[in-house]
């Protein structure tokens, strides 16, 4: 359920600024009528029971990635030493592991398949076209995922009535990826693929939450199969480091069935987005129509990255602030934030922001050092890994950020 509550902290914070979105700035939240009982379908307590990951297989350390990069960008030079001695064509600049580590954090990343990446004359992975009768690639480590997440939550498949299939790509237009995950896993109900970039998670847990709260569905499995190396741009030295691939789940459904050891009462969601080009890729259906290249710079990954950090992390903060605000609580309150991961000073200036005080690994993990940006599922595999420790009554918040612009918080407390 999205919170309609008033937003005053990110107004104040704003000055004008883009510090919140047009469409934090609610109306009148809607009011129950006084002494009215809610509708009966609805119901009050939503938890997180499960969460599950897939791994991918390869490993690539930036040592491997520069190493290879930087042959290719080599070999370009050489072959067009005139050209660039002419000044008619400009030379590929090195990359190098230390700036890497330096500028993000990231040490290395998993990916679905390594030998394409890293051979010279290819520089993207080599994937396998499947017949129409085979599980694709995305459902495959989605199903993965999803049955960690459902033994976790102690739930069947056939528990699942709604399978939301949530990321910053997809490998087809139809029919739904959600669709087949939901028949490989003998799942009832319904499914449908949604994408908002690297928010698409915590985007669908409020679709989960929702239609949990609303009752037109019990148990909701979220699914976020990542496999970024195929649209990352690995032959530019600007973000050919950022991207990983993986895949979560998480089981999402009513507090009163729910049987794990592990719950996470749902206390609220919250969304939002703003427009920018500032984080692109153009590739799409009309591109055909369009007579473009298909291999165009912009039909993959691109940004301008100390732009998009500048610009989010103010927003970020801004927005988990209201959100706990317009549940009662502070910032100091939280026990722990799982934060998007796409660049660590990133998430320690948010937690700065927030708590006035310096980032602990403890109050706010980061995975991108082995992981590296795994778009949406970031928050998510933090969220999977960094929880045990907390307490029965510990608060945490969950929270994505990145394209669109487009931010989405869950707060969550530990039953
Ligand atoms: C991408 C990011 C790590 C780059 O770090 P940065 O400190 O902003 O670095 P810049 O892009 O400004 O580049 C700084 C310099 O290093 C150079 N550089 C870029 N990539 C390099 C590499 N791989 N190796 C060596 N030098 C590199 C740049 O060309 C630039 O050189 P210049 O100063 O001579 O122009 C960082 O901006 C970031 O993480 N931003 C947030 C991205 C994000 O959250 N995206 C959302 C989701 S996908």
């Amino acid at each position: 359920m999205t919170d309609d509550a008033p937003d005053p902290v990110a107004r104040q914070a704003t000055g004008g600024k883009i510090d919140s979105f047009p469409s934090m700035q609610r109306t009148v939240p809607p009011q129950p009528c006084a002494g009215a009982a809610p509708p009966r379908n609805i119901v009050s307590e939503v938890v997180i029971s499960g969460t599950g990951l897939y791994q991918p297989p390869y490993v690539i350390t930036n040592a491997e990635l520069v190493e290879s990069y930087n042959a290719y960008a080599e070999r370009f030079n050489r072959q067009h030493a005139e050209q660039i001695e002419a000044g008619t064509v400009q030379a590929m600049p090195l990359s190098s592991v230390e700036f890497i580590e330096k500028a993000s954090g990231i040490k290395q990343r998993f990916v679905m398949e390594k030998e394409g990446i890293l051979d010279i004359d290819r520089m993207y992975p080599r994937f396998q076209e499947r017949a129409d009768d085979q599980l694709s690639l995305m459902a495959e480590i989605a199903v993965d995922a999803g049955r960690k997440a459902l033994a976790q939550a102690g739930k069947q498949g056939s528990d699942v009535d709604a399978v939301l299939c949530s990321s910053a790509n997809m490998q087809r237009a139809y029919p739904a990826m959600a669709i087949e995950i939901q028949q490989a896993l003998g799942a009832g109900g319904y499914g449908f693929d949604m994408n908002v970039a690297c928010s698409s998670a915590t985007f669908a847990i409020e679709q989960a939450a929702n239609a949990v709260r609303s009752g037109s569905a019990r148990c909701v499995l979220v699914v976020n199969p990542e496999i970024t190396s195929a649209h990352q741009e690995w032959k530019d030295r600007d973000c050919h480091f950022i991207f990983g691939d993986v895949c979560t789940a998480v089981v999402v459904e009513r507090a009163e069935q729910a049987t794990s050891a592990d719950q996470w009462e749902v206390l609220g969601t919250r969304l939002a987005t703003q427009f920018s080009n500032a984080i692109r890729n153009n590739f799409g259906f009309m591109n055909r129509s369009e007579d473009s290249d298909p291999d165009a710079r912009d039909k993959t990954f691109r940004q301008e990255g100390r732009k998009v950090f500048k610009e989010v992390v103010p927003v970020a903060a801004a927005h988990i602030e209201s959100h706990l605000q317009s549940l009662g609580f502070t910032p100091q309150q939280v026990r722990r934030f799982w934060l998007h991961q796409a660049n660590q000073s990133m998430n320690q200036l948010v937690i700065k922001k927030l708590l006035g005080t310096e980032p602990t690994a403890d109050v706010a993990p980061l995975i991108l050092d082995r992981y590296a940006n795994t778009a949406s599922a970031g928050s998510v595999i933090a969220f999977h890994e960094y929880r045990s420790d907390l307490k029965s009554g510990d608060l945490g918040v969950i929270c994505s950020f990145g394209a669109g612009y487009s931010v989405g918080s869950v707060v969550v407390r530990r039953k």
